[in-house]
């Protein structure tokens, strides 16, 4: 079975097609950005992008991801430059434990994809099923407006 992840094909061989994807990119192939929370599909911090779509890789067998496009934490950046949500992740600190940040992360690069412009109200809407326990919402909320304004900036170079 051959999955692509990050750009890459990786081949795989002796895993049940019905292992969840979070487990074969975490113990498998290193990719450690996605972490385990509730393993039900409820918390978000395993998400990650399949074909562009924020998805639960806890919830989704390996067979389901054929012929799709996966993309990790770790497929964010390009040539050594974050993503703009994760820049904006660090200029605005938006991290206690940050269990929940990989989650908060792929979610809101999902949603800029679809809607660069999102306002405040679709940013908390898109965000309202991936729990954060420390309470650092008012900063991940603070990082998705500066995440918009890097997007902005990079779209008019
Ligand atoms: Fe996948 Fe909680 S670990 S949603």
């Amino acid at each position: 079975m051959e999955i692509n992840v990050n750009g890459r094909l990786v081949a795989l061989s002796n895993i049940p097609p019905e292992t969840p994807l979070l487990y074969v990119l975490r113990n498998d192939l290193q990719l450690n950005g996605p972490k385990y929370g509730c393993g039900l599909g409820e918390c978000g911090a395993c998400t990650v992008l399949i074909d562009g779509v924020a998805a639960r890789a806890c919830s989704i067998p390996l067979a389901a991801t054929q012929g799709k496009t996966i993309t990790t934490l770790e497929g964010l950046s390009h040539n050594g430059e974050l993503h703009p949500v994760q820049q904006g992740f660090i200029e605005e600190q938006a991290a206690q434990c940050g269990y929940c940040t990989n989650g908060m992360i792929m979610t809101l690069v999902a949603l800029f994809e679809r809607n660069p412009l999102a306002n405040e109200t679709e940013i908390k809407n898109e965000l309202a099923f991936n729990l954060c326990r420390c309470g650092t919402h008012i900063e991940i909320l603070a990082a998705a407006e500066k995440a918009k304004q890097i997007l902005a900036e990079r779209g008019a170079q």
